[in-house]
């Protein structure tokens, strides 16, 4: 009874340590925290670190002006969290010294580290030939921007890629590449990277304006598993719209604004932060207005096909 008792103990324990949280550990700091080695790539600092012999990486950005990009990296970690498709991150605040945070004074991120690797680096893989970036800025033309009829037809590819374009299309990330998609072929599963180009731009409206062309274009059809992506897709933006109110996601916007350290009193918090965060605001308003309509046209499509395919299959 007693050795029970004790099993049971160790057990919760245990089970505790394993589940603590990123956030846990950034209060943790400096317990049993190690910096393994650091590596620069072109916008950034990664560092490698271990806690409590677990690895994890912490990530900077090296320019002043971009240090925002902490919040909008956490939030869509954040908001992706119950989807079980992308890594988990915390913010480090600008106070706090970090083993692996090179500038001190500026707010970093922790992160999980995604399985596998990146697709662009597993180029014998067949998912390095994924384009699945929404284009904004850089699109030439409408038939370039956002959800396009190749990312349409790529999505069914895996029946994780439409969660990916679906939090993609919610969180207003144009910046998809192979870089920011992780893929481990040994539990055949991806993990979405670096969502730090988010908030900034209603992709949602784009997708529905797109895809009301397509469905009233007679030429276009979609196969039966791009119709199983759409359903995917549809469900992951659904999700969203029944988990998270906009208020709600505002308001962890600005927990998240306060943690780096952009509050009012400290020097970090300029008029153009104050001025992003308005924009970030604005947005998630508007793309939660834009994602019902989405779901709306994705609804009719994957109608409109379902018939389709039928006849096809009755007629054969
Ligand atoms: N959670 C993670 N798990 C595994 N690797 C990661 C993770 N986050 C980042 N990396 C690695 O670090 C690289 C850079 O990180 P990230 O893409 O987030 O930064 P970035 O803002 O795009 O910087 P840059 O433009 O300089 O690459 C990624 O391409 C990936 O190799
Ligand atoms: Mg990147």
């Amino acid at each position: 009874m007693r050795i029970n008792f004790l099993i049971v103990v160790f057990l919760c324990f245990f089970s505790t340590i394993a589940t603590i949280s990123v956030a846990k550990f950034v209060s943790l700091s400096g317990k049993n925290v190690k910096l393994i080695n650091t590596i620069e790539t072109k916008n950034c600092f990664i560092s490698y670190i271990t806690i409590n012999g677990k690895r994890y990486l912490v990530k900077q950005k090296k320019l002043s002006n971009k240090q925002v990009a902490v919040v909008r990296d956490a939030l869509a970690a954040y908001l992706a969290k119950g989807l079980k498709i992308a890594h988990n991150v915390d913010i480090i605040s600008s106070k706090k010294k970090f083993p692996g945070k090179m500038n001190e004074f500026w707010p970093a991120t922790i992160h999980t580290i995604a399985p596998g690797d990146t697709v662009r680096k597993q180029r014998d893989c067949i998912y390095s030939a994924l384009r699945l970036r929404q284009m904004w800025a850089m699109a030439k033309n409408f038939d370039e921007t956002g959800l396009t009829r190749e990312i349409i037809a790529q999505m069914s590819w895996h029946r994780q890629l439409p969660i990916i374009i679906g939090i993609d299309l919610m969180f207003g990330n144009s910046d998809r590449h192979c870089g920011n998609l992780c893929y481990d072929s040994t539990t055949d599963r991806f993990c979405a990277i670096d969502m730090d180009d988010t908030f900034n731009k209603d992709l949602c409206i784009i997708a529905y304006k797109k895809l009301q062309v397509m469905f009233n274009d007679p030429n276009t059809r979609f196969s039966l598993q791009e119709v199983n992506a759409f359903i995917q897709l549809k469900n992951t933006i659904n999700y969203m719209l029944t988990h998270f109110k906009s208020s709600d996601v505002i308001k962890k916007l600005y927990a998240f604004a306060h943690k780096a350290g952009f509050r009012p009193g400290n020097e970090l918090y300029t008029p153009s932060i104050t001025k992003k965060l308005l924009l970030y605001e604005s947005m998630i308003i508007q793309t939660w207005i834009s994602a019902p309509k989405l779901m709306n046209i994705l609804d009719k499509i994957i109608q409109k096909n379902v018939r389709g395919v039928w006849y096809a299959h009755s007629e054969a």
